[in-house]
């Protein structure tokens, strides 16, 4: 039988849904909407929940994929003591940008060049004595460190065996006016699980080490150990300061608790073309989906290259015209198609990956769900290609948790 000519619709980008997203301009593909009252509402929230600890706002990763500069001021101006990032070029970027607080760089490499890092008064964690030769050689006037202990995750930090080596070593390059240590630290490997007998061995180790750092002679300012999750779910961990991510970004970082946070990212664009297709038609790469009835498509402008998780594609949906309606066939690298049925969908409509949720729309939880991975690598994933754009103004009102 001749199959019926698809149907193709162009349609005229309107600034306003009639859903009352905040759609994006039009002749824009896509973008990544990042709310920065959001942000600054989460960093209010993890500040109380903090209690008499500092709060470190960790923006490494362009912040998660929200955009390091303007998540790092606002968290700064709201309450944020300190900004925690992985690479000196990352902490950099953040001196560049004309942030003169306090900042923590935790990765460098065997020989790395860190002077400039240093001269920028920029804190380095160091997890083995040779590193900390390594920086005192690099800091006329004293390198700022936080020693790091290994409790059990068993990624960086000294191993318990090798830590009293660490403290003695730092211990003699303090009085000798070569580093100061500003802190002592470890990361927790499990504190989204409520009552982790992990993470109460890891509290005990801490402990352990500190005690041994406080005898020989170490007395420094800062000990910190709480990611989000270990912040709320395990109050002993939080000592003075509070490493913080995903609560920052809105996400509830211990499952089935609600503090009410905010999620800060919206991933958006225009359905740019719709098809009509028969029962029994396959659609994208392969013979993995198939068209139960006729129906129609939505073509979005996003696909893996974008950040779109392939992996998600068999339960991912997308929200178009208030309904989530299902990803048809694999993502594609720049492409993936939505099956609408018969949502009235025509070009132009406006096309949300994830949101915030509070109307239906999918999350970046249900993303990290569907692709059978953590938010954060969802968040994380929103390549360059997307770009970024902020809005400072509310234009929410009802959120769980929030006061008016
Ligand atoms: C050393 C360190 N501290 C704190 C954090 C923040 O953790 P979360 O995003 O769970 O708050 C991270 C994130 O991976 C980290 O690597």
């Amino acid at each position: 039988m001749a199959q019926a000519l698809p149907m193709l619709h162009f349609g005229v980008a309107q600034p306003q849904s009639a859903y009352g997203e905040r759609r994006i301009a039009r002749g824009v593909l896509n973008e990544a909407l990042v709310d920065l009252d959001a942000i600054a509402h989460n960093v209010r929230l993890m500040r109380q929940v903090a209690g008499s600890a500092e709060l470190m706002a960790v923006v490494k990763a362009n912040a998660y994929g929200h955009g390091q500069n303007a998540v790092a001021r606002t968290a700064v101006r709201n309450g944020a003591a300190w900004l925690g990032v992985a690479t000196a070029s990352e902490a950099l970027s953040l001196r560049r940008s004309g942030l003169k607080g306090p900042i923590l760089m935790w990765l460098h490499s065997p020989g790395e060049d860190l002077r400039t890092v240093l001269a920028e008064q920029i804190d380095v964690a160091v997890s083995a004595s040779p590193q900390l030769h390594d920086l005192a050689a690099q800091a006329p006037t004293g390198a700022n460190v936080h020693l790091k202990i290994d409790t059990g995750m068993a990624r960086g930090g000294a191993s318990p065996g090798d830590w009293p080596a660490l403290v003695s070593a730092a211990a003699r390059l303090e009085r000798a006016g070569r580093i100061r240590v500003r802190g002592i630290w470890s990361h927790l490997a499990d504190a989204d699980t409520l009552g982790s007998r992990r993470s109460a061995e890891q509290l005990r180790t801490f402990q352990q080490a500190l005690a041994f750092a406080r005898t020989a002679g170490l007395k420094p300012p800062l000990v910190h150990l709480a990611n989000s999750a270990g912040a709320f779910a395990l109050p002993k961990s939080r000592y003075d300061m509070v490493r913080s991510g995903l609560a920052i970004y809105g996400i509830e970082p211990v499952p089935g608790h609600v503090l009410g946070l905010r999620p800060a990212l919206t991933l958006q664009t225009s359905v740019i073309l719709t098809r009509r297709i028969r029962a029994g038609a396959h659609v994208s790469y392969g013979q993995q989906w198939r068209a139960r009835t006729d129906t129609t498509l939505a073509l979005v402008p996003l696909g893996f290259a974008d950040g779109i998780p392939r992996q998600a594609g068999r339960n991912a949906s997308v929200w178009i015209n208030g309904v989530r309606c299902p990803v048809a066939g694999s993502i594609t690298m720049d492409q993936l198609m939505v099956d609408v049925g018969d949502v009235p969908v025509r070009a132009g409509d406006p096309a949300i990956v994830f949101g915030a949720g509070l109307k239906g729309e999918p999350t970046v939880t249900d993303w990290a769900q569907w692709a059978e991975t953590i938010p954060s690598d969802i968040l994380c994933a929103i390549s360059d290609r997307v770009p970024r754009r902020y809005v400072p103004q509310s234009r929410r009102t009802s959120f769980p948790g929030e006061t008016a």
